[in-house]
């Protein structure tokens, strides 16, 4: 019985120090989490990420001033004239830019209008209209990064009315 007590005794004694070890141990999971995304954020920069410029074959021709705004909300993701920004060299965010640039390119690729039918060249020139006239294109999330890009009402009317032509 006495034993026990002094058992009893003892546990509540460690009651503090139990407390300072379960913290302990939490801070030590927490440094740990830590280091392991580190590492993991510095690991994935070694993926390798593609990020060419392939060679121009012929670039569309349009007016001037339709030119002008292709160039400037366009071009970065449909055309191999990609101005790659700072953070296309960062992971993760590099593989967004560059599936984005991708996916473009393969939908529609300003540089390479000689690989299109002259069919095909009047229905991508249409799908640039309704794309733009519903507000689609340029991909919303591009904006806040490149302002420059945001169509004005009157960029829209002029991309429009080229594309119905
Ligand atoms: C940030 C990259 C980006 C920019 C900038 C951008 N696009 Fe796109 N575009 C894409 C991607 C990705 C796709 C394919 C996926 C989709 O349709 O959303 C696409 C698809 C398209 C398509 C094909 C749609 C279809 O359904 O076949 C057209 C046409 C198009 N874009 C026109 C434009 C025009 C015109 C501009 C400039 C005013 C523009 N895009 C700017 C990334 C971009």
């Amino acid at each position: 019985m006495g034993g026990r007590r002094s058992e009893e005794g003892g546990t509540i004694g460690c009651t503090a120090p139990n407390r300072y070890l379960a913290v302990m141990k939490f801070k030590k999971i927490l440094a740990w989490g830590g280091g392991v995304i580190v590492i993991a954020g510095i690991g994935i920069q070694f993926i390798p990420v593609d990020r060419t410029n392939p060679p121009i074959t012929a670039t569309i021709e349009a007016p001037p001033e339709v030119m002008t705004i292709l160039r400037r909300a366009c071009f970065d993701c449909h055309s191999n004239e990609t101005v790659w920004p700072w953070y296309s060299y960062v992971a993760p965010v590099s593989w967004l830019v560059a599936s984005d640039v991708d996916e473009g390119r393969e939908e529609l690729n300003f540089s390479q209008w000689d690989a299109y039918s002259p069919d095909r060249c009047a229905h991508k020139i249409k799908e640039c209209g309704e794309e733009v006239a519903e507000g689609e294109m340029p991909l919303w999330f591009y904006l806040p990064t490149h302002p420059e890009a945001q169509l004005t009402q009157t960029d829209v009317k002029t991309i429009v009315d080229w594309s119905k032509n």
